[in-house]
């Protein structure tokens, strides 16, 4: 009975604190075979995300080396904070500059991807929207208040937020969000933006956890190793027991 209601609450909890979080997530599909997406999400990554947060915890030379980009092009073409190509993810601001202009930390993000899933990035980056009153002139639908300003927004476009309003339980008047309406487009659709951030975030699990990708290949290679085990020891098994039926 005991496990039974462990089980239980495995599988119940997480939706709990999602429901508890209220916000909705929108899903995204991972998929670290899918090496273009990697590619286009570490370009991404490079040019909008690391001037600010670093990645302290991956190295190039290995990015290089998961990704099957040639060193030489990762220098080239990926390589705007760092010289060496066996250096980690670091940038030049100092935690107490970013502190004094940010008014925040600017938080690592080797890790992010685990402690916030790959969901709620997907969704954190798509539901920036104007708001006059925050310092950077928008806020966050996914992070209230956020202290990062819409640093993707000449992709995205910028947009507003669209509320309808209906009776509560208590008979007034709530309002709660609908969608959203692009107040100034960007140089990308919204299918393309949705396909960037995918890819971005696919890229940002991978940091969170490169050995996922070493499973990946290995776990191939053990499925085929098992179909060869399977085909060698089927007719062993069928010699061992000729007799005894
Ligand atoms: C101009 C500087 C700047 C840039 C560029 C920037 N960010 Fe941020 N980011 C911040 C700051 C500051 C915070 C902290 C916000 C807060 O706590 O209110 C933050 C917070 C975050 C968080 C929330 C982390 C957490 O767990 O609380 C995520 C995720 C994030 N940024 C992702 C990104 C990604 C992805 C990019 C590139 C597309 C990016 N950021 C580019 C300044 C920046």
């Amino acid at each position: 009975m005991k496990k039974i209601i462990a089980i239980f609450l495995v599988a119940v909890m997480p939706m709990l604190a999602q429901a508890a979080g209220g916000a909705h997530l929108d899903k995204v599909d991972i998929d670290m075979g899918d090496k273009a997406s990697l590619h286009n999400g570490a370009r991404l990554f490079m040019n909008y995300c690391l001037s600010c947060h670093s990645a302290q915890y991956m190295r190039y030379n290995r990015m290089a080396a998961d990704l099957e980009i040639p060193e030489d092009l990762v220098k080239e073409n990926l390589m705007f904070a760092s010289e060496k190509i066996g250096d980690t993810m670091t940038i030049a601001m100092s935690k107490e500059d970013a502190s004094a202009w940010f008014g925040t930390k600017v938080p690592d993000l080797s890790v992010t991807a685990r402690s916030r899933g790959a969901d709620w990035l997907y969704t954190y980056l798509r539901t920036f929207y104007t708001d006059e009153s925050r310092p950077w002139g928008v806020n966050n639908t996914t992070f209230k208040d956020v202290g990062m300003p819409h640093v993707l927004w000449e992709l995205e476009g910028l947009k507003k937020p669209v509320y309808e309003t209906h009776k509560g339980e208590d008979g007034q008047d709530v309002k709660t969000l609908s969608g959203y309406e692009i107040v100034m487009p960007g140089t990308m659709s919204a299918d393309e933006y949705d396909k960037a951030v995918r890819d971005l975030v696919n890229f940002m699990v991978y940091v969170g956890e490169p050995a996922k990708m070493q499973r990946y290949t290995i776990g191939i290679w053990v499925l085929l190793f098992l179909a060869v085990l399977l085909i060698v020891a089927y007719p062993m098994k069928k010699e061992f027991w000729k007799d005894i039926h």
